[in-house]
């Protein structure tokens, strides 16, 4: 079975081809991303509007790179039928776009269309949505209909297909800050989130301040790895909601302790590298600690065997370290962390996790900016 994959939830453009063997194997043919950060960076965030433009003009490109690089173009013209330009008729710029692309070549051999339909940017969602349904009616294949998070989460098919449970996932992005308690493959159970800003948010936000542009959370991972004991800045920042009696996050007050932190001092500090590095290492600190924290406590409470880390600020080297290092205190666990260029958005995860998916039928296919993947939905505020 061959999926191709299609990630436009926020400021990436993905497309990727993905295999599974018989034998339940991954095998990736191609897999292609096209970064908006230089666009949204002038801005310190992403533009939805700007982003849905990006996606409208990359997802073509993109496209006949990865069918290039997975050898499934065939130089033919395909008959495009008219509920294929239907789908596409409130994305004219896309539409201009396949029709061209179709009028010189015939896609080989796709057997399903997998597509993020949330959570996300809801024009970003829809412009991936329409061209999957346009996709799907050219090829006459199903789409499937992939939750972004859960996506993440499987990102580690990659690597390991047997998971143990109860397995507990930490999902942090740039949107997102949850921990999930996953006693099958079919429930999902939020035991924490964040009360305001997300991990990544915090990361890009604190970042501003230190004047980084976005995204920042690589670029203080960057200086915070220059930190060296002989720094002379001795800062401390909170680690809020750590002995907190519950799994919930909190990180709008690091951002605001940051921005004390920093106003406090002389200008001539202020462009200090040495200041800068020693803010970016206590800050990744504080972040990695309250995670982590967290972490050991719920594969306490609830007696973890496996756990998972998704999302783009499990990229970070501290985190990393500081998950493997529960290892030592928690011999029996298994602990699952993609590399980082699974971490961050990508189509390969969205190919992952649409084999654990049901195919459906183009009329139940609909945009969920909100889409939540637990099923105590009914309890999460
Ligand atoms: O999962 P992702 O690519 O997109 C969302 O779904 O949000 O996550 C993006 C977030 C951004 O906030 C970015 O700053 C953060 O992940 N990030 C990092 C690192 N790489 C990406 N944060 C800290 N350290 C990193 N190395
Ligand atoms: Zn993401």
């Amino acid at each position: 079975m061959i999926v191709l994959a299609i990630e436009t939830s926020c400021d990436d453009t993905g497309i990727a081809i993905i295999k599974r063997e018989s034998s339940g194997a991954l095998k990736k043919l191609s897999s292609v991303l096209s970064s908006q950060d230089k666009i949204h960076s002038k801005w310190g965030g992403v533009y939805p509007f700007e982003a849905k433009r990006e996606h409208q003009k990359n997802l073509i490109p993109s496209l006949y790179k990865a069918l290039k690089d997975a050898s499934l173009l065939i130089k033919e013209e395909t008959t495009i039928p008219l509920s294929a330009e239907e789908a596409l008729e409130k994305d004219p710029l896309l539409l201009k776009k396949v029709k061209s692309f179709f009028k010189k070549n015939r896609i080989k051999k796709i057997d399903a269309i997998a597509v993020t339909v949330g959570p996300g940017l809801e024009p970003c969602l829809y412009t991936g949505v329409n061209f999957a349904k346009a996709l799907s009616l050219i090829l006459k294949v199903p789409i499937i209909p992939v939750n972004h998070i859960k996506a993440h989460i499987f990102s580690f098919l990659y690597e390991k297909r047997e998971v143990s449970f109860p397995a507990l996932a930490l999902v942090v992005s740039g949107g997102h800050t949850e921990l999930i308690l996953i006693k099958s493959f079919s429930s999902y159970e939020l035991i924490g989130k964040t009360r305001d800003d997300a991990a990544g948010e915090c990361f890009d936000k604190t970042a501003r301040i230190l004047g980084f542009s976005y995204p920042g959370g690589p670029q203080i991972s960057i200086a915070a790895n220059k930190f060296r004991p002989s720094n002379p800045f001795k800062i401390n920042l909170p680690r809020p909601m750590i002995y907190s009696n519950n799994y919930d996050f909190s990180f709008s007050g690091l951002k605001t302790a940051v921005l004390y932190e920093f106003q406090k001092q002389k200008e001539k500090t202020r462009k200090d590298e040495r200041y800068i590095v020693a803010m970016a290492k206590e800050i990744e600190d504080a972040i990695a600690d309250v995670l982590v924290f967290k972490l050991k406590k719920a594969i306490k409470e609830f007696k973890i065997k496996t756990v998972i880390l998704g999302g783009g600020v499990t990229a970070n080297k501290k985190l990393r370290e500081k998950t493997e290092a529960l290892q030592k205190s928690f011999l029996n666990i298994t602990i699952i962390i993609p590399p980082p260029s699974l971490s961050t958005d990508n189509a390969e995860m969205i190919a992952a996790a649409s084999f654990m998916e049901e195919k459906r039928g183009l009329d139940n296919i609909t945009v969920s900016p909100n889409l939540k993947i637990y099923n105590n939905c009914d309890k999460v505020k």
